[in-house]
């Protein structure tokens, strides 16, 4: 499961895994470490274990300092994480101008710096540092030095968004640039962008994964010099569609019960951890906002959806957008 800042944090992750499975790890959304070294309320509860037990979880951060990240890490270690994941995909302007996120590839020497730093500095710990990278910040062919880069670090997984600062989320992947990944990273891949239905993962399955399609661990490159691509991450498609992974595991769609149930589960659990209700349909609305692609008429529902006040309302309106329409 993809990083969603203000989607897929602990209370949507707990709700999730206990109606749908198939997920192998679920990224947090990124935290930041700060100068003062110590979390924001938010971010600390995201990442405390009893609020993640039971769940194979890597903690994501954002940060283009290395001696923060080190920390941080290390706090993560004495919470029983195995695996940190550095940020360098968030396109958004505050992050991209203050050099972090996708705003971190344009400046490949200072990267390489703090990657040297941050390898070095936990390879005492044990810890898989994996990395969540967009392949550029302008210009698609600025990935060609970042893989470079990226390959002189035992870098766990490297997760390609193959998408540049300036696309945002439009345009398709520049799948190009992911198959140079196939044949020359020298680290396991992670593929992530637009697998939004069972249609799509069987088209990247056909291309990309040589073995039968259910088998996400194979290797893409024919002389195995290449990197093994070791599994897809789901963003937007697993949140429209919560049974999207079971569906490519294992051939099947939970029922419509299911996916209901699964939204009166978030309703209780985000009203025991939310106190104003306004905040709660604020919330659940963000979620509600992807989910209604699995209705009929998206569009009429997202409207009553969105026009609802009282969690009352909202309520009603999200019903009526899950138990209509068919998952494609
Ligand atoms: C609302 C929203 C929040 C996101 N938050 C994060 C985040 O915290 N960290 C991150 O690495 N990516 C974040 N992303 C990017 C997703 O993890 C993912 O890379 C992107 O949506 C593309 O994958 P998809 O096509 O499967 O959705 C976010 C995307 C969206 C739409």
């Amino acid at each position: 499961m993809a990083p969603m800042e203000g989607v897929t944090g602990f209370v949507y992750r707990n709700t999730f895994a206990h109606f749908f499975d198939s997920i192998d790890k679920y990224y947090t959304p990124f935290i930041s470490p700060g100068e003062h070294k110590s979390f924001k309320s938010r971010e600390l509860k995201d990442v405390l274990p009893e609020n993640n037990a039971g769940l194979n979880v890597a903690v994501q951060m954002l940060t283009n300092n290395a001696e923060h990240f080190i920390v941080t890490a290390q706090k993560m270690k004495d919470f029983g994480y195995k695996e940190v994941n550095l940020n360098l995909g968030c396109p958004s302007g505050t992050v991209v101008s203050k050099g972090k996120g996708s705003g971190f590839l344009s400046f490949p020497e200072k990267l390489d710096r703090f990657l040297d730093e941050i390898y070095n500095g936990l390879a005492d710990t044990g810890l898989d540092i994996s990395v969540k990278t967009r392949i550029g910040r302008y210009e698609p062919d600025e990935f060609y030095e970042l893989l470079e880069i990226y390959n002189k670090y035992p870098i766990s997984e490297l997760i390609v968004h193959p998408r540049v600062q300036k696309d945002m989320y439009k345009n398709k992947p520049r799948m190009e640039l992911f198959d140079y990944a196939v044949e020359h990273s020298k680290n396991p891949l992670v593929y992530n962008g637009d697998i939004c239905t069972i249609n799509d993962y069987e088209g990247f399955a056909g291309q990309y994964l040589k073995n039968k399609p259910q088998d996400v661990s194979c290797n893409g490159a024919a002389d195995g010099a290449g990197g093994e691509i070791t599994a897809v991450m789901l963003g937007r498609g697993l949140i429209s569609n919560p049974g999207l992974a079971g569906q490519i595991v294992n051939g099947k769609l939970p029922d419509r019960n299911t996916f209901r149930a699964f939204y009166d589960a978030l309703v209780d659990a985000y009203r025991a951890e939310i106190p104003d209700e306004k905040n709660v349909v604020f919330k659940l609305k963000e979620i509600l906002f992807y989910m209604v692609n699995m209705s009929g008429d998206k569009d009429a529902y997202w409207k009553k959806i969105r026009k609802a006040d009282s969690l009352m309302e909202l309520n009603t309106a999200a019903r009526h957008a899950i138990a209509s329409g068919d998952v494609q």
